[in-house]
């Protein structure tokens, strides 16, 4: 099998980078080591910035995202028992569009189908070679039967546990990391969300977050311990430790059910740099990690590959090798921003143990800034919103 890029899986990242190459003319094939059904089951981001919006119309997909996706000009932090809402639309004239992570890969896995695109499914043993020289490969195992892609470029889309970065030469690229002390109990239920927009709240008993994938069908999360077990949380026990992190007037109005998805994620910060070697390029949570908090992760996906598909492109039709030169420093200058939001905010918002009673004053101090001041909302709005592509390109 020969193909321009082989993209190595098949989440967010890999299938927006495969609509926008096709868009472009220019042949990819995913191989992806899970089933179809196994990476729409996985419930994860539900925030999109105007920035990855763009970038999923320009692939052609976003009719029921705009038809479906929820508009949000704001959100509310909750702490010291009070609700504070900040306004995206008055502080950045932006907002951002509620529209869960399985619908955006739904909707791209269709139009692939559509497009009668190859995708492999169910590949084993998915290994990658010669992107130092000139020809580069994908191998895997189907079904007992051994293949291989040659390509131009692989594109490493395949997540923090993948096997691209994985492949590296181990002094060719250095990683950055930190590993938050808590993780994230999330609930997935059919029952109308709390409020109209998400509401992030600072607690003594630990973060909480209100979020929504429609108007009847909420998920919510609360900060549990690392070593904390799903099983240990019956539905009961999760809606009565959530209506205790909440203020009064938001915990009154939650309205329980059966949880349709219960899962505990640890938190990260993670970059890898650089994200280019030869003729591999790594995109998406398999060159970097942020802690939920900030809502970045799918839309930094998103933008990692909206570059390399604008490098590849000036490579296949302009013949310029600038863009895929570029890639690595382009996407950089966006994710330590967004790791450094991300990061403040996890920060600002979670119980830490370890800095007692002044880590908490400072907490509750700077959240009184941040509600108080017109340049600490703006700060936060601006951040959450996120940047257009183009004001972040170095030079
Ligand atoms: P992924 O979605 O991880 O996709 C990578 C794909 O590669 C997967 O389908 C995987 O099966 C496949 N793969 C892995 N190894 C191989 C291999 N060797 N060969 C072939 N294929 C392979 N972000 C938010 O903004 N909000 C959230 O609430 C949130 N919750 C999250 C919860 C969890 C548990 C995790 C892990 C992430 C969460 N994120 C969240 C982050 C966000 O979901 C990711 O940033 C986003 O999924 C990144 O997309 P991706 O395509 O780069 O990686
Ligand atoms: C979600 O809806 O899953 C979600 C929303 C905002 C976040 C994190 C997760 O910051």
């Amino acid at each position: 099998m020969r193909t321009q890029v082989a993209i190595v899986g098949a989440g967010p990242s890999g299938l927006l980078l495969g609509a926008l190459l096709h868009k472009a003319g220019i042949s990819a094939v995913i191989v992806e080591q899970r089933s179809a059904d196994y990476v729409l089951g996985r419930i994860r981001a539900g925030v999109l910035e105007q920035t990855t919006v763009e970038l999923l119309e320009r692939a052609g997909v976003a009719e029921r995202l705009h038809r479906d996706g929820l508009p949000h000009g704001g959100i509310e932090l909750a702490f010291e028992g009070r609700l504070h809402r900040i306004d995206f639309k008055a502080l950045t004239g932006k907002h951002v569009t509620v529209y869960g992570q399985t619908e955006v890969t739904r909707d791209l896995m269709d139009a692939r189908t559509a497009a009668g695109l190859v995708t492999v499914y169910d590949a084993e043993n998915v290994s990658v070679h010669g992107f130092d020289g000139n020809a580069p490969r994908v191998r895997f195992r189907k079904a007992g039967i051994e293949h291989e892609i040659a390509c131009d470029f692989i594109a490493g889309c395949d997540g923090y546990h993948g096997v691209t970065r994985a492949s590296v030469p181990a002094g060719a690229i250095t990683g950055f990391e930190k590993v938050y002390p808590f993780g994230w109990l999330g609930v997935l239920a059919d029952v109308p969300p709390v409020r109209d927009e998400l509401v992030y709240a600072n607690h003594e008993r630990g973060f909480a977050l209100c979020s929504q994938r429609s108007r009847t069908r909420s998920r919510y999360y609360l900060q549990c311990a690392l070593d904390d077990q799903v099983e240990r949380w019956t539905d009961a026990a999760f809606w009565d430790e959530l209506r205790r992190r909440l203020p009064d007037e938001v915990a009154q109005g939650v309205t329980t059910g059966p949880a349709i998805e219960k899962s505990i994620a640890p938190l990260r910060s993670f970059v890898a740099e650089p994200m280019r070697f030869g003729r591999l390029f790594l995109a998406g949570d398999a060159a970097h990690i942020v802690p939920p908090t900030g809502a970045k992760g799918l839309n930094l996906a998103a933008s990692d590959v909206g570059y390399l598909a604008e490098g590849l492109t000036e490579f296949y039709l302009d013949k310029r090798t600038a863009g895929i030169e570029a890639y690595s420093a382009r996407c950089l200058g966006r994710i330590w921003k967004a790791e450094r939001f991300s990061w403040w905010f996890t920060s600002l918002m979670h119980r830490f143990p370890e800095t007692g009673a002044f880590g908490r004053k400072m907490q509750q101090a700077e959240l009184e800034y941040l509600v108080g001041s017109a340049a600490g909302s703006r700060s936060l709005a601006e951040n959450y919103v996120g940047l257009p592509m183009q004001q972040v390109v170095p030079g």
